[in-house]
């Protein structure tokens, strides 16, 4: 007999966007947050440059607007950018609010004032991000994280990875309706049913399909491979980015250089000292990333370089120190001084724009079933996202999904007699070596063939090789009990294989997507949208 769970709503995610959604419940319903390592695990933590939104009495909801649909290539939905982008001021007060520690901005004299610092960030025609140093991830976090312990509404729970959504559609009932989750509980071994009245998927994205990321390890995709196989349409999974500045260093893992860095003067440069990317673009290093990346690869490829270098010593020792404290402990402890000498960087992938298609309220396909934060595609993207506008969309869509749920409350009862999990026909695995080469594999075709530049013969390849690696994934996953390790692989081969048929049906070069074999745009922009063939096969 396995454990079974109940709640008024199930959050599946400890980032901004679960932990705002669950914030704004609390008062009035039951919620569980739960997240498959420690609470901090995901992105949010991670984040540094800050969150976009029109603050400065200069600034208009309209040139904010303009600058995400001019970054996204023609592909944003402009009522939802409109709409987040409308709704930037109040998210940045909702912030404010519950303590995040922004950082204010000085006077001549060098005292603290009133105002707040708003610095700047490629594809950004003001200074409109707000941040807290060069930590804003974790300012966000941990102020939420306070908040949400202290809640007698939220219990919030660690090591539980959830494995697959409960629908009605699975069990075999009429209406398609979300009932809940199976959810692995790492500290017992054992899958326990989680039954819900709703369900929120805000696992972040899916970065880590690539070798070289600067995500944290929970950024396998599972909510969008959750959501696909309980019969949700994902779009756009061909365009993910690419930050350009990712520290080069042989034993540095995943550490982001801010862009904010380059809105604070910093230059992009080659080993010789000189600069490249006036170039490419004539917004030159403040160019939207797509741009900055492609510019770094085709420098890269062409001198035949391992890194370029991003040159921020030219502006006062103080001054940086102030700003980026953050990446200037972390480049100082791998002996590079960045106030004096520049910073080896390479370009990694960073974020995932397409994700599960969702309303203005984060709502799915499925009744019952919401999803956001990275995992969901609103619209706002586009092509490629602009810089800060992440974070801001996590903190909107929390707190537009939050007001649905609760319009909706008195019409949902909780699922009743779900089944337990069936763990009667598995046993152990004596071979995890399958589940670590393949991992390696997956990731090193995904870099090698459905990168920053692609060609249909590399795609092709990459088809053919995920085909047999979900293949082997399924028999394994059949006959195995499940781990972490196991779970991941899964959904990241699955998210893959989104990409390359997204990327395969692309046949033109627009944002994140450039391929050598259709370098042209097509004269109308039009998403990509991926439908389930049934559910759960
Ligand atoms: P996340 O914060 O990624 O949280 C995901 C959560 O889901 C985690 O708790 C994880 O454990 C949980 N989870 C996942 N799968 C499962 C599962 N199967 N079962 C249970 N739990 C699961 N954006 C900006 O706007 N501004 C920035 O300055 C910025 N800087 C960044 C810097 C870095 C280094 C990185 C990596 C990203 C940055 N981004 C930035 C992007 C932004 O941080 C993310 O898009 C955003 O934080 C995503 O938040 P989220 O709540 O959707 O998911
Ligand atoms: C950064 O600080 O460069 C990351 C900003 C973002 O991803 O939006």
């Amino acid at each position: 007999m396995t454990l079974r769970h109940e709640y008024d709503v199930l959050v599946i995610g400890s980032g901004a966007a679960g932990l705002t959604l669950a914030l704004e419940l609390a008062d009035h319903m039951r919620v569980a947050v739960l997240s498959k390592g420690k609470l901090s695990e995901g992105s949010t933590y991670w984040a540094q440059g800050g969150v976009a939104a029109v603050l400065d009495d200069n600034d208009t909801v309209d040139a904010h607007v303009q600058d995400t649909l001019d970054a996204g290539g023609g592909l944003c939905h402009e009522d939802a950018v409109r709409q987040i982008v409308g709704d930037s001021k109040a998210a940045i007060g909702w912030l404010i609010d519950q303590g995040v520690p922004f950082t204010r901005d000085r006077h001549a004299d060098g005292s603290e004032s009133e105002d707040f610092h708003l610095t700047r960030e490629g594809g950004h025609s003001h200074r409109r991000i707000i941040h807290a140093a060069d930590a804003t991830g974790a300012a966000i976090f941990n102020t939420l994280f306070a908040k949400a312990v202290a809640h007698p509404g939220i219990e919030l729970l660690e090591d539980r990875v959830a494995v697959d959504l409960i629908t009605s559609r699975k069990l075999g009932r009429d209406s398609q309706r979300c009932l809940g989750a199976y959810i692995l509980n790492r500290q017992s071994g054992h899958v326990e049913t989680f039954a819900a009245r709703f369900t929120v998927l805000a696992t972040g994205g899916a970065s880590k399909v690539y070798l070289y990321t600067s995500n944290p390890d929970s950024a396998s995709g599972d909510g969008i491979a959750m959501a696909w196989r309980a019969g949700c349409r994902v779009a756009n999974m061909e365009f993910n980015q690419f930050h350009p500045t990712c520290l080069y260093h042989p034993t540095a893992k995943s550490f982001l250089v801010t862009e904010a860095l380059r809105g604070e003067g910093a230059l992009l440069k080659l080993p010789n000292g000189q600069r490249f990317m006036p170039r490419f673009d004539s917004r030159a290093e403040l160019a939207p990333r797509d741009i900055v990346a492609r510019a770094i690869d085709h420098e890269m490829k062409r001198l035949g370089l391992d890194c370029v270098y991003l040159d921020i010593s030219h502006k006062p020792a103080d001054f940086v120190r102030e700003h980026f404290p953050t990446v200037y402990e972390r480049c100082l402890s791998f002996g590079i001084d960045i106030t004096r000498e520049p910073i080896p960087v390479v370009p990694a992938a960073h974020y995932t724009c397409g994700g599960v298609m969702v309303d203005s309220a984060g709502q799915t396909d499925v009744a019952s079933l919401y999803a956001i934060g990275e995992t969901s595609f609103t619209g706002l993207h586009g092509a490629n996202r602009m810089a800060s506008n992440s974070l801001l969309e996590c903190i909107v869509y929390g707190r537009s999904a939050s007001r649905d749920i609760l319009a909706k409350t008195d019409r949902v009862q909780m699922p009743s007699q779900l089944p337990d999990w069936d763990e009667s026909q598995v046993t152990d695995s004596d071979e995890d070596v399958i589940i670590s080469h393949n991992w390696d594999e997956l990731r090193r075709f995904m870099w090698d063939y459905v990168g920053i530049v692609r060609t249909s013969k590399r795609l092709q390849r990459a088809k053919h090789r995920v085909d047999l690696l979900l293949g082997e994934i399924h028999e394994f996953y059949s006959n195995y009990r499940v781990t972490r390790d196991l779970l991941e692989l899964r959904n990241l081969a699955l998210v893959a294989d989104l990409i390359i048929c997204s990327a395969m049906q692309r046949r033109e070069s627009r944002g994140l997507h450039y391929t050598l074999d259709y370098p042209e745009q097509l004269p109308s922009p039009e998403d990509t949208i991926l439908q389930p063939p049934s559910v759960d096969d």
